[in-house]
């Protein structure tokens, strides 16, 4: 099978689809890191993001790679930008800041588009974003597009943050929250919108557990 969850910054849809995977065996793959990877590897190079062309043709060229492990510091797996570890470097402020606007240009989505299609063409993966279910894999068994309020996402962000030993207040976190659903949701190609066959699941008041055993069941029907 083939299963895609969607859904906003925040949403669970990481931490679930993990989850999901692990349980049945299948390959995780979160399609973020690509566009992350991207945007790291154009701020490398000291291109400009808003350079449409210079950081289209650099998503073209990137090599990708994301392995299932690596080295045993927290990290669910390993992402690879033209063979450099940017696990971490990919979660920084700049890349944060500026990856929404690299993720709205139509040659990188497309060169991304085309990688996930073929990492999904073996089966047996939940892929994890923003339009998989909609544009990347629309034919996928199970698609899945999970749903928080911003004040929610905000509340869970803070949680980690502060677990985490960071200072970050939360109202500092809901206004970025909010900042960037208004980026993905107004972004005119790929915009955050569940497919019209989504299984919409509304997260505020669910826990993880419940969320990943409520898709367990609709995997189960979807088979
Ligand atoms: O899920 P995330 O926060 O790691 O995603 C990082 C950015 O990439 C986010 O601004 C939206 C974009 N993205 C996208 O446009 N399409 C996807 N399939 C996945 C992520």
């Amino acid at each position: 099978m083939i299963i895609t969850i969607d859904g906003a910054a925040a949403s669970g849809k990481s931490t679930v689809g993990a989850l999901l995977a692990q349980s049945l065996g299948y390959l995780y793959f979160d399609t973020g890191v690509m566009y992350r990877a991207v945007t790291w590897a154009a701020l490398d190079r000291r291109l400009e993001a808003n350079n449409v062309e210079q950081v289209s043709q650099l998503a073209e060229t990137l090599t990708i790679d994301v392995l299932p492990d690596g080295p045993n510091d927290g990290r669910q797996y390993t992402v690879l930008a033209d063979g450099r570890d940017v696990t971490w470097a990919i979660r920084s402020p700049a890349v944060e800041k500026y990856v929404s606007l690299v993720s709205s240009y139509p040659r990188v989505r497309a060169a991304l588009t085309a990688q996930q299609r073929r990492i999904a063409s073996a089966g047996r993966v939940v892929m994890v974003g923003r339009d998989i279910g909609t544009v990347v894999l629309p034919d996928a068994d199970l698609k899945v597009f999970l749903r928080a309020s911003a004040e929610e996402r905000a509340r869970r962000r803070y949680r980690d943050s502060q677990a985490q030993g960071q200072n970050a207040g939360y109202q500092e976190i809901l206004a970025a929250i909010q900042e960037r659903d208004k980026q993905d949701i107004e972004k005119p190609i790929s915009p955050l919108v569940p497919a019209e066959d989504a299984v919409i699941i509304d997260t505020d008041n669910l826990d993880i557990d419940t969320v990943v055993a409520r898709l367990k069941e609709l995997v189960t029907g979807a088979a």
